[in-house]
Protein backbone atom coordinates (compact mmCIF):
# COMPACT_ATOMS: atom_id res chain seq x y z
CA UNK A 1 0.00 0.00 0.00
CA UNK A 2 1.34 3.35 -1.20
CA UNK A 3 1.86 6.36 1.49
CA UNK A 4 -0.80 9.36 1.26
CA UNK A 5 0.63 11.97 -0.80
CA UNK A 6 0.67 15.40 1.08
CA UNK A 7 3.09 17.75 -0.78
CA UNK A 8 3.84 17.48 -4.57
CA UNK A 9 7.00 19.11 -5.96
CA UNK A 10 6.72 20.09 -9.60
CA UNK A 11 9.62 21.17 -11.67
CA UNK A 12 10.50 21.79 -15.57
CA UNK A 13 13.62 20.12 -17.11
CA UNK A 14 15.38 20.48 -20.76
CA UNK A 15 14.11 22.49 -23.46
CA UNK A 16 11.41 24.85 -22.36
CA UNK A 17 8.58 24.81 -24.33
CA UNK A 18 4.72 26.88 -24.49
CA UNK A 19 2.87 25.33 -22.69
CA UNK A 20 5.06 24.53 -19.56
CA UNK A 21 3.22 27.34 -17.97
CA UNK A 22 0.01 26.43 -18.10
CA UNK A 23 1.24 22.88 -17.06
CA UNK A 24 2.91 24.36 -13.81
CA UNK A 25 -0.70 25.87 -13.11
CA UNK A 26 -2.37 22.99 -13.53
CA UNK A 27 -0.27 20.91 -11.34
CA UNK A 28 -0.56 23.76 -8.67
CA UNK A 29 -4.37 24.19 -9.20
CA UNK A 30 -5.04 20.15 -8.67
CA UNK A 31 -2.80 19.86 -5.84
CA UNK A 32 -5.07 22.82 -4.36
CA UNK A 33 -8.77 21.27 -5.31
CA UNK A 34 -7.66 18.21 -3.29
CA UNK A 35 -5.90 20.20 -0.08
CA UNK A 36 -2.71 18.84 -0.84
CA UNK A 37 0.47 21.28 -0.90
CA UNK A 38 2.37 22.15 -3.88
CA UNK A 39 6.32 23.47 -3.88
CA UNK A 40 7.90 24.69 -7.34
CA UNK A 41 11.70 23.53 -7.99
CA UNK A 42 13.46 26.15 -9.46
CA UNK A 43 15.87 25.25 -12.58
CA UNK A 44 14.63 21.44 -13.19
CA UNK A 45 17.07 18.88 -11.00
CA UNK A 46 20.15 21.71 -10.74
CA UNK A 47 17.11 23.60 -8.15
CA UNK A 48 16.74 20.09 -6.49
CA UNK A 49 20.15 19.27 -6.04
CA UNK A 50 20.71 22.85 -4.37
CA UNK A 51 16.73 22.82 -2.64
CA UNK A 52 15.71 26.28 -4.78
CA UNK A 53 12.28 25.45 -3.26
CA UNK A 54 8.91 27.80 -3.06
CA UNK A 55 5.65 27.37 -1.77
CA UNK A 56 2.77 27.65 -4.30
CA UNK A 57 -1.15 28.03 -4.03
CA UNK A 58 -3.27 28.83 -6.52
CA UNK A 59 -3.02 32.30 -6.40
CA UNK A 60 1.12 32.01 -7.29
CA UNK A 61 0.28 31.03 -11.09
CA UNK A 62 -2.26 33.35 -11.83
CA UNK A 63 -1.96 35.00 -15.01
CA UNK A 64 0.54 32.42 -16.53
CA UNK A 65 -1.60 30.40 -18.48
CA UNK A 66 -1.10 32.74 -21.78
CA UNK A 67 3.06 32.98 -21.06
CA UNK A 68 5.73 30.92 -22.80
CA UNK A 69 8.53 30.12 -21.40
CA UNK A 70 8.72 28.22 -17.84
CA UNK A 71 8.43 30.71 -14.54
CA UNK A 72 9.98 27.58 -12.95
CA UNK A 73 12.99 28.12 -14.96
CA UNK A 74 14.81 25.14 -16.64
CA UNK A 75 18.11 23.62 -17.06
CA UNK A 76 19.83 20.74 -18.42
CA UNK A 77 21.72 18.96 -15.00
CA UNK A 78 25.04 17.37 -15.40
CA UNK A 79 24.99 17.29 -11.58
CA UNK A 80 21.72 15.08 -11.78
CA UNK A 81 23.48 12.66 -13.84
CA UNK A 82 25.68 11.94 -10.84
CA UNK A 83 24.61 9.27 -7.78
CA UNK A 84 26.13 11.86 -5.74
CA UNK A 85 24.11 14.82 -6.99
CA UNK A 86 20.97 12.56 -7.04
CA UNK A 87 21.91 11.88 -3.37
CA UNK A 88 21.85 15.58 -2.20
CA UNK A 89 18.50 15.92 -4.11
CA UNK A 90 16.56 13.88 -2.39
CA UNK A 91 18.46 14.93 0.83
CA UNK A 92 16.94 18.25 0.17
CA UNK A 93 13.47 16.59 -1.20
CA UNK A 94 13.08 14.86 2.16
CA UNK A 95 13.75 17.98 4.33
CA UNK A 96 11.34 19.96 2.73
CA UNK A 97 8.75 16.96 3.51
CA UNK A 98 8.24 16.74 -0.64
CA UNK A 99 6.96 13.40 -1.57
CA UNK A 100 6.44 13.06 -4.96
CA UNK A 101 7.20 14.97 -8.20
CA UNK A 102 5.74 15.68 -11.57
CA UNK A 103 8.48 16.27 -14.07
CA UNK A 104 7.46 18.41 -17.02
CA UNK A 105 9.94 17.52 -19.70
CA UNK A 106 11.46 15.57 -22.45
CA UNK A 107 12.81 12.41 -22.83
CA UNK A 108 16.28 13.41 -20.92
CA UNK A 109 14.19 14.38 -17.73
CA UNK A 110 12.43 11.34 -17.73
CA UNK A 111 15.20 9.16 -17.57
CA UNK A 112 16.57 11.21 -14.69
CA UNK A 113 13.17 10.93 -13.10
CA UNK A 114 13.36 7.09 -13.40
CA UNK A 115 16.89 6.66 -12.05
CA UNK A 116 15.72 8.73 -8.86
CA UNK A 117 12.67 6.45 -8.38
CA UNK A 118 14.49 3.55 -9.01
CA UNK A 119 17.28 4.30 -6.67
CA UNK A 120 15.10 6.07 -3.77
CA UNK A 121 11.16 4.82 -4.39
CA UNK A 122 10.41 8.14 -5.17
CA UNK A 123 7.27 8.45 -6.58
CA UNK A 124 6.84 10.27 -10.22
CA UNK A 125 5.04 10.87 -12.88
CA UNK A 126 5.91 12.68 -16.19
CA UNK A 127 4.26 15.30 -18.44
CA UNK A 128 5.62 15.49 -21.66
CA UNK A 129 6.95 18.92 -22.25
CA UNK A 130 9.48 19.31 -25.91
CA UNK A 131 8.53 21.49 -28.88
CA UNK A 132 10.25 18.19 -30.97
CA UNK A 133 7.13 15.73 -30.30
CA UNK A 134 9.55 13.12 -30.10
CA UNK A 135 7.99 11.05 -26.97
CA UNK A 136 6.64 7.78 -27.09
CA UNK A 137 2.66 7.07 -26.10
CA UNK A 138 1.36 10.94 -26.37
CA UNK A 139 0.71 11.77 -30.13
CA UNK A 140 1.78 15.59 -29.05
CA UNK A 141 4.00 17.17 -26.71
CA UNK A 142 3.96 20.26 -24.76
CA UNK A 143 4.59 23.54 -27.10
CA UNK A 144 4.73 21.38 -30.18
CA UNK A 145 1.14 22.96 -31.46
CA UNK A 146 2.53 26.12 -30.88
CA UNK A 147 5.83 25.84 -32.27
CA UNK A 148 4.48 24.33 -35.47
CA UNK A 149 2.17 27.40 -35.67
CA UNK A 150 5.40 29.34 -35.42
CA UNK A 151 7.30 27.86 -37.69
CA UNK A 152 4.43 28.14 -40.24
CA UNK A 153 3.83 31.51 -39.36
CA UNK A 154 7.82 32.28 -40.11
CA UNK A 155 7.81 30.26 -43.49
CA UNK A 156 4.98 32.30 -44.64
CA UNK A 157 6.85 35.40 -44.01
CA UNK A 158 10.41 34.36 -45.90
CA UNK A 159 8.02 33.19 -49.17
CA UNK A 160 7.17 36.60 -49.09
CA UNK A 161 10.52 37.72 -50.35
CA UNK A 162 11.55 34.38 -51.51
CA UNK A 163 8.95 34.99 -54.08
CA UNK A 164 9.97 38.63 -54.43
CA UNK A 165 13.51 37.75 -55.79
CA UNK A 166 12.96 34.56 -57.54
CA UNK A 167 14.98 32.88 -54.85
CA UNK A 168 15.33 29.24 -53.23
CA UNK A 169 15.14 28.81 -49.80
CA UNK A 170 16.68 26.77 -47.32
CA UNK A 171 14.71 26.94 -43.85
CA UNK A 172 16.25 25.20 -40.96
CA UNK A 173 13.52 24.12 -38.01
CA UNK A 174 14.37 22.63 -34.49
CA UNK A 175 14.32 18.79 -34.15
CA UNK A 176 17.55 17.04 -33.39
CA UNK A 177 16.63 13.96 -33.22
CA UNK A 178 13.01 14.36 -34.94
CA UNK A 179 11.44 15.69 -38.03
CA UNK A 180 8.10 15.99 -36.59
CA UNK A 181 8.85 19.92 -36.72
CA UNK A 182 10.00 20.07 -40.21
CA UNK A 183 7.21 17.45 -41.60
CA UNK A 184 3.89 18.86 -40.45
CA UNK A 185 5.78 22.61 -40.33
CA UNK A 186 6.77 21.51 -44.30
CA UNK A 187 3.35 20.80 -45.20
CA UNK A 188 1.30 23.40 -43.83
CA UNK A 189 3.49 26.53 -45.48
CA UNK A 190 4.26 24.42 -48.46
CA UNK A 191 7.44 23.75 -48.76
CA UNK A 192 8.80 21.73 -51.88
CA UNK A 193 10.96 19.34 -50.01
CA UNK A 194 11.54 18.72 -46.97
CA UNK A 195 14.59 16.61 -45.41
CA UNK A 196 14.43 15.03 -41.94
CA UNK A 197 16.43 13.21 -39.60
CA UNK A 198 14.42 9.75 -40.34
CA UNK A 199 14.89 9.57 -43.72
CA UNK A 200 17.90 10.11 -46.01
CA UNK A 201 16.17 11.87 -49.15
CA UNK A 202 20.32 11.86 -50.87
CA UNK A 203 21.76 14.88 -52.65
CA UNK A 204 20.61 13.64 -56.16
CA UNK A 205 17.20 13.42 -55.37
CA UNK A 206 17.03 17.20 -54.01
CA UNK A 207 18.60 18.12 -57.12
CA UNK A 208 16.42 16.32 -59.41
CA UNK A 209 13.58 18.19 -57.33
CA UNK A 210 14.69 21.39 -57.44
CA UNK A 211 15.35 21.20 -61.54
CA UNK A 212 11.82 19.72 -61.30
CA UNK A 213 10.36 22.62 -59.71
CA UNK A 214 12.11 25.02 -61.90
CA UNK A 215 10.90 23.23 -65.21
CA UNK A 216 7.56 23.05 -64.12
CA UNK A 217 7.34 26.76 -63.56
CA UNK A 218 8.44 27.38 -59.92
CA UNK A 219 10.18 31.04 -59.52
CA UNK A 220 11.24 30.25 -56.21
CA UNK A 221 11.17 27.51 -53.45
CA UNK A 222 11.19 27.21 -50.06
CA UNK A 223 13.30 23.23 -48.87
CA UNK A 224 12.37 22.74 -44.96
CA UNK A 225 15.53 21.05 -43.23
CA UNK A 226 15.36 19.58 -39.80
CA UNK A 227 18.18 20.52 -37.60
CA UNK A 228 19.27 17.02 -37.59
CA UNK A 229 18.77 15.75 -41.29
CA UNK A 230 20.53 12.67 -42.26
CA UNK A 231 21.56 14.24 -45.69
CA UNK A 232 24.74 14.79 -43.55
CA UNK A 233 25.44 18.19 -45.15
CA UNK A 234 25.00 21.30 -42.84
CA UNK A 235 22.43 24.17 -44.10
CA UNK A 236 25.21 26.45 -45.43
CA UNK A 237 26.88 23.51 -47.31
CA UNK A 238 23.63 22.71 -48.51
CA UNK A 239 23.19 26.28 -49.55
CA UNK A 240 26.97 25.79 -51.53
CA UNK A 241 26.04 22.71 -53.08
CA UNK A 242 22.99 23.56 -54.95
CA UNK A 243 24.69 26.55 -56.19
CA UNK A 244 27.40 24.44 -57.12
CA UNK A 245 24.81 22.01 -58.82
CA UNK A 246 22.32 24.08 -60.01
CA UNK A 247 24.17 27.75 -61.14
CA UNK A 248 20.21 28.56 -62.09
CA UNK A 249 19.36 28.98 -58.22
CA UNK A 250 19.66 31.97 -56.08
CA UNK A 251 19.83 30.09 -52.69
CA UNK A 252 19.29 31.95 -49.23
CA UNK A 253 19.13 30.30 -45.63
CA UNK A 254 17.34 31.14 -42.50
CA UNK A 255 18.13 29.47 -39.47
CA UNK A 256 15.08 30.21 -37.24
CA UNK A 257 16.56 28.69 -34.28
CA UNK A 258 15.34 29.28 -30.62
CA UNK A 259 12.22 31.65 -31.57
CA UNK A 260 10.68 28.38 -32.41
CA UNK A 261 10.77 27.40 -28.36
CA UNK A 262 9.14 30.76 -27.12
CA UNK A 263 6.01 32.82 -27.68
CA UNK A 264 2.56 32.34 -26.37
CA UNK A 265 1.15 28.81 -26.58
CA UNK A 266 -1.60 28.09 -28.80
CA UNK A 267 -4.73 27.39 -27.36
CA UNK A 268 -4.36 23.35 -28.00
CA UNK A 269 -1.23 23.67 -26.02
CA UNK A 270 -3.06 25.15 -23.15
CA UNK A 271 -5.70 22.80 -22.80
CA UNK A 272 -3.33 19.91 -22.91
CA UNK A 273 -1.35 21.44 -20.22
CA UNK A 274 -4.70 21.40 -18.17
CA UNK A 275 -5.62 18.18 -18.74
CA UNK A 276 -2.42 16.94 -18.51
CA UNK A 277 -1.52 18.26 -15.08
CA UNK A 278 -4.77 17.30 -13.99
CA UNK A 279 -4.18 13.65 -14.73
CA UNK A 280 -0.51 13.95 -13.23
CA UNK A 281 -1.86 14.88 -9.64
CA UNK A 282 -4.51 12.61 -9.32
CA UNK A 283 -2.41 9.27 -10.67
CA UNK A 284 -0.08 10.50 -7.85
CA UNK A 285 -2.96 10.77 -5.58
CA UNK A 286 -4.09 7.06 -6.67
CA UNK A 287 -1.08 6.23 -5.89
CA UNK A 288 0.45 5.75 -9.24
CA UNK A 289 4.17 6.36 -10.05
CA UNK A 290 6.77 6.27 -12.87
CA UNK A 291 4.19 6.77 -15.41
CA UNK A 292 4.35 9.71 -18.01
CA UNK A 293 0.09 11.11 -19.05
CA UNK A 294 0.18 11.96 -22.32
CA UNK A 295 -3.04 12.09 -25.19
CA UNK A 296 -3.88 9.38 -27.20
CA UNK A 297 -6.98 9.56 -29.54
CA UNK A 298 -7.68 12.73 -27.51
CA UNK A 299 -7.46 10.82 -23.97
CA UNK A 300 -5.56 11.09 -21.44
CA UNK A 301 -3.51 7.83 -21.29
CA UNK A 302 -0.57 6.52 -18.87
CA UNK A 303 2.43 5.16 -20.38
CA UNK A 304 4.97 3.77 -18.21
CA UNK A 305 8.15 6.26 -18.04
CA UNK A 306 10.24 3.35 -19.03
CA UNK A 307 8.13 2.82 -22.42
CA UNK A 308 8.17 6.53 -22.63
CA UNK A 309 11.77 6.51 -22.88
CA UNK A 310 12.72 3.90 -24.85
CA UNK A 311 9.92 3.67 -27.95
CA UNK A 312 10.25 5.92 -30.64
CA UNK A 313 7.71 8.40 -31.85
CA UNK A 314 7.26 7.19 -35.40
CA UNK A 315 7.14 9.71 -38.19
CA UNK A 316 4.10 9.49 -40.08
CA UNK A 317 4.65 7.60 -43.52
CA UNK A 318 0.82 8.83 -44.75
CA UNK A 319 2.67 12.38 -44.53
CA UNK A 320 5.60 12.06 -46.18
CA UNK A 321 3.76 11.01 -49.14
CA UNK A 322 1.06 14.10 -49.13
CA UNK A 323 4.82 16.32 -48.59
CA UNK A 324 5.48 14.37 -51.99
CA UNK A 325 2.31 14.95 -53.68
CA UNK A 326 1.83 18.34 -52.88
CA UNK A 327 5.35 19.52 -54.51
CA UNK A 328 4.42 18.56 -58.06
O1 LIG B 1 14.73 19.48 -27.35
C1 LIG B 1 14.22 20.65 -27.83
C2 LIG B 1 15.25 21.43 -28.61
O2 LIG B 1 14.65 22.65 -28.92
C3 LIG B 1 15.79 20.75 -29.88
O3 LIG B 1 14.93 20.85 -30.98
C4 LIG B 1 17.09 21.47 -30.07
O4 LIG B 1 17.99 20.67 -30.81
C5 LIG B 1 17.57 21.65 -28.67
O5 LIG B 1 16.41 21.69 -27.86
C6 LIG B 1 18.40 22.89 -28.44
O6 LIG B 1 18.82 22.89 -27.12
P1 LIG B 1 19.56 24.11 -26.41
O7 LIG B 1 18.58 25.23 -26.24
O8 LIG B 1 20.01 23.56 -25.11
O9 LIG B 1 20.68 24.50 -27.30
Amino acid sequence: MSKAIKKIGVLTSGGDSPGMNAAIRAVVRTCAYYNIECVGIYRGYQGMIEGDFKEMGPRSVNNIVNKGGTVLKTARSKDFMTAEGRKKAHGHLVEAGIDSLVIIGGDGSFTGAEVFNKEFGFPVIGIPGTIDNDIFGTTHTLGYDTALNTVVEAVDKIRDTASSHNRLFFVEVMGRDAGHIALNAGIGAGAEEILIPEENLGLDRLLESLQRSKASGKASSIVVIAEGDKIGKTVFELKDYVEANLPEYDVRVSVLGHMQRGGTPSCFDRVLASRLGVKAVESLLQGKSNYMVGLMHDKITLTPLEQAIKGSSKIDEELLRVSDIMST
